[in-house]
């Protein structure tokens, strides 16, 4: 699949994509007490300001420097950086605090999950970034590094560092990661 022509993707509407990331919040539990607790994670302040001034920048909209300041305080406050050149698809998830860092071009599919520790970047400024499906799972401190592309549905285990493409559905783990499809064939 090309995920690159994700690139050409057209601007959502900010309320289409701020709603599904809440819905998000409540899939494991739908209670009100749960939605509260998403809200208020250091998680949603990042994909919040995340959502906001990538709104403005897809409709050219100048928000220097207050972008500067604001993704600053969030990077201090929540230890998570993501800029607003980055394209991300609605429905995004991040758990737990810090070590979040996405390169700025960097593309994100839909309904993807992050936990805390997770770099989506350049091979150390140079070799391209990653660009990910749908329903990608990031695990804790899993680094995904370079011009590689990652499938619908793959599934990053905790702490792999992933330098070469992964196939829809598969499994990636260890370091450097190996593909693992249902059966466990490693790839
Ligand atoms: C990768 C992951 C999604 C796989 O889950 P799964 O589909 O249930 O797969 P399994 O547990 O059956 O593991 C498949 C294989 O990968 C191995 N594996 C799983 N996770 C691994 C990891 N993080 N590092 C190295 N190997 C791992 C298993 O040992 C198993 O190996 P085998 O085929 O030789 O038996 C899961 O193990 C994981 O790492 N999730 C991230 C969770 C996380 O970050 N939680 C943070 C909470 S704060």
């Amino acid at each position: 699949m090309d995920f690159r022509s994700r690139l050409e993707m057209k601007p959502l509407p900010f309320w289409l994509t701020i709603r599904a990331d809440v819905a998000r919040l409540r899939e494991e539990d739908p209670s009100m007490r749960n939605l509260v607790r998403g809200l208020l994670s250091q998680g949603f302040w990042a994909i919040l300001a995340y959502r906001i001034f990538r709104w403005c920048y897809e409709r050219n909209i100048p928000t220097q420097p207050l972008r500067f300041f604001i993704e600053r305080i969030i990077e201090c406050t929540t230890g998570i950086s993501i800029p607003a050149q980055a394209q991300i698809g609605k429905g995004l998830r991040i758990h737990h605090f810090g070590g979040i860092f996405i390169h700025s071009e960097t593309v994100i599919g839909e309904r993807c999950t992050i936990y805390q520790g997770v770099t989506l970047g350049d091979l150390g400024g140079w070799g391209g970034v990653p660009i990910l499906g749908n329903n990608v799972l990031l695990g804790a401190g899993a680094k995904v590094l370079g011009n590689i592309t990652i499938g619908n549905y793959v599934r990053i285990g905790a702490n792999a560092v992933v330098l070469q493409s992964v196939p829809s559905g598969y499994v990636a783990v260890g370091v450097p990661a190996v593909m693992k499809d249902e059966a466990g064939v490693v790839q």
